[in-house]
């Protein structure tokens, strides 16, 4: 058989999952095990609410309810199938672009997976993407054989904790979000109660911004283009729109219980 990389250069990747993707397995799957696991020992991941993003045929899915996650969430366009078979339950077919069109706008996760997929992506889309998951998880989690995706610090979204390659070479990097106006705990709080809760989140985000721009440095990243500069301004409106309402919101008086 062709290697994938191949395939995807002769019918494109979109094609290439409609053809395959019943039948989708990922050859990688034990460094993908492997990966999560041992990011799982490192970070201790909150399991409590997690969107696992390109699913597949449930690589990641899997590993995560064996270390414990009660409540899943599972998108792809093209594997519902294999992800059924495999996993017993319905994934959801959003894409990526259709979270950039905001499907997934009201919802919050404390996790985000998104394993061997989002260097598919066009890069152009890459920045908008990774900001809109940064409004809605406190956690973003990336496993690829690549270095790509590269998500920028100077878009401030996503501040990198942690980064380490296994033996299976999987690259495995843990982010923390840097555009949350609720976390998942807020968000919960607000929705399903009336409990106000205080949040030092700001200065926490202020810190990491300053430590992003270090690590930038470090990392010798590409410099963040003209057209990424005005998408960051919009994203950063969006952000503080965001923020005064949710500060309203905390504003109103608790509603009484029926
Ligand atoms: C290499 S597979 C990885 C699947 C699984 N997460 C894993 O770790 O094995 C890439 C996945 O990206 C999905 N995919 C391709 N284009 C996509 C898009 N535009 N939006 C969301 N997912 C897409 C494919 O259907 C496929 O399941």
């Amino acid at each position: 058989m062709e290697p994938i990389r191949t395939q995807y250069e002769k019918y494109g990747v979109e094609n290439f999952y409609l053809n395959q993707g019943k039948n989708y397995r990922n050859p990688h799957e034990e460094g993908i095990i492997e990966g999560i696991k041992e990011g799982n020992r490192i970070w201790n991941f909150d399991l409590r609410r997690i969107l696992d993003l390109a699913c597949g045929s449930g690589e990641a899915t899997l590993v995560f309810q064996d270390i414990g996650c009660k409540s899943i969430t599972a998108t792809d366009p093209f594997t519902g199938k294999a992800f059924k078979e495999r996993v017993g339950f319905d994934c959801l077919s959003f894409s990526f672009e259709d979270i950039i069109e905001g499907v997934f706008d009201k919802e919050r996760f404390t996790l985000i997976v998104c394993s061997f997929a989002m260097h598919l992506l066009d890069k152009s889309k890459l920045m908008i993407l990774t900001s809109k998951l940064a409004f809605i998880s406190d956690f973003l989690l990336i496993l690829t054989p690549h270095k790509r995706p590269i998500i920028k610090s100077q878009w401030k979204s996503w501040f990198l904790i942690g980064e380490f390659v296994n033996k299976k070479r999987v690259r495995v990097r843990y982010y923390s979000s840097l555009f949350l106006t609720q976390n998942f705990d807020q968000f919960l709080a607000q929705n399903h109660s009336n409990i106000i809760q205080n949040s030092n989140s700001l200065k926490t985000t202020n810190e990491k911004i300053l430590q992003s721009k270090k690590i930038s440095k470090k990392l010798k990243e590409p410099k963040i283009t003209k057209k990424e500069k005005k998408q960051q301004k919009k994203m950063i409106k969006l952000k503080e729109k965001l923020n005064q309402k949710s500060k309203e919101k905390l504003k109103e008086k608790p509603r009484k219980k029926k």
